[in-house]
């Protein structure tokens, strides 16, 4: 089982869609995926399609989300915190996550073991799954940590803008720290697979010219590698997340992935591009 954490430190990069789509084009090629969302505002748990409930007092996720997996010792297991969701075909399962996650954060920093028990939690399952994505909040929180420490893997989704690639640094100590907590458990460092431009201009002149420079910079500043495939700003992307669909007189969300939204699109082949590039990367 290949467990693969999503991160950056700067918000609104493209974490959440990259993960969802990258979980459902996995599962599209006979992988058995798990997604698992550490992030309080639930962008992937929605983008799976998980929040059918029009009214909070129907929340059925807020009694069994990531919180317990973390929370709890002995019981809420991910087999018993994980739902199937429809985002594509076949179906992969995801352990939701809560606005409420917020909440639990002061409560979880004092339980120590708490910082541990995804980490366990997957090695009991490892035999049920080919690939785990965590997606993750963009701060240093405990939550982004857990996601760290039980990964084996680390994507870093960026805009290559100043303000992500200033994020980097603390991405840089974020990972160092993380690893020293690793080596204290016994286990091998993180495995950065690298920075994938996310959400990139289309302008002909600035991929041909400004693109390949911006990358080449965090490379030499940073010291990440970046990854071939590049995921553009396309308007089909957000669409396909933002889909809704009409019940009665209601909106409801209906979110897709692009290879479900629009198979044939470019942006689909650049996900495509991504998965084969992941998929040698960690060599399944
Ligand atoms: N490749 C893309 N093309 C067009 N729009 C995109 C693309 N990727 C993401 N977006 C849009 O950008 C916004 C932010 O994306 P997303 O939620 O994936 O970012 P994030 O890094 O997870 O954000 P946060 O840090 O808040 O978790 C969303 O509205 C999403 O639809
Ligand atoms: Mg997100």
């Amino acid at each position: 089982m290949k467990t693969i954490a999503v991160y950056h430190n700067k918000g609104g990069v493209g974490k959440t869609t990259l993960t969802v789509n990258l979980a459902a084009s996995f599962s599209r090629k006979g992988y058995r995926v798990l997604l698992i969302d550490l992030d309080s505002q639930a962008n992937s748990t929605y983008a799976a399609g998980l929040i059918k409930f029009q009214d909070e007092l129907q929340d059925d996720i807020k009694e069994n989300y990531v919180y317990h997996v973390i929370r709890e010792r002995n019981s809420h297991f991910i087999p018993s915190v994980a739902k199937t969701s429809k985002f594509t075909e076949p179906s992969f399962d995801v352990v939701p996550s809560h606005i409420d996650l917020m909440q639990h954060e002061k409560e979880l920093i004092e339980i120590a073991p708490a910082r541990t028990r995804l980490f366990s939690k997957l090695q009991k399952i490892e035999n049920d799954y080919d690939v785990v994505f965590i997606d993750t909040p963009p701060s240093l929180n405990i939550y982004s940590q857990i996601a760290l420490i039980a990964a084996n893997y680390l994507l870093i989704p960026s805009d290559l803008k100043p303000f992500a690639n200033e994020g980097l640094r603390n991405v840089q100590n974020f990972i160092s720290e993380t690893n020293e907590f690793r080596e204290q458990m016994g286990q091998n460092e993180l495995q950065v697979l690298g920075i994938v431009p996310s959400k990139i201009a289309t302008a002909h002149r600035f991929v041909q010219f400004v693109l390949p420079k911006m990358e080449q910079t965090v490379k030499e500043r940073y010291g990440f590698p970046v990854l071939k495939s590049r995921i553009f700003d396309r308007r089909d992307v957000s669409a396909a997340i933002e889909r809704t669909s009409e019940v009665g007189e209601l909106d409801i969300p209906d979110p897709q992935s692009i290879f479900d939204y629009k198979a044939n699109s470019q942006a689909a082949a650049e996900f495509e591009a991504l998965t084969l590039e992941v998929k040698q990367l960690v060599g399944i």
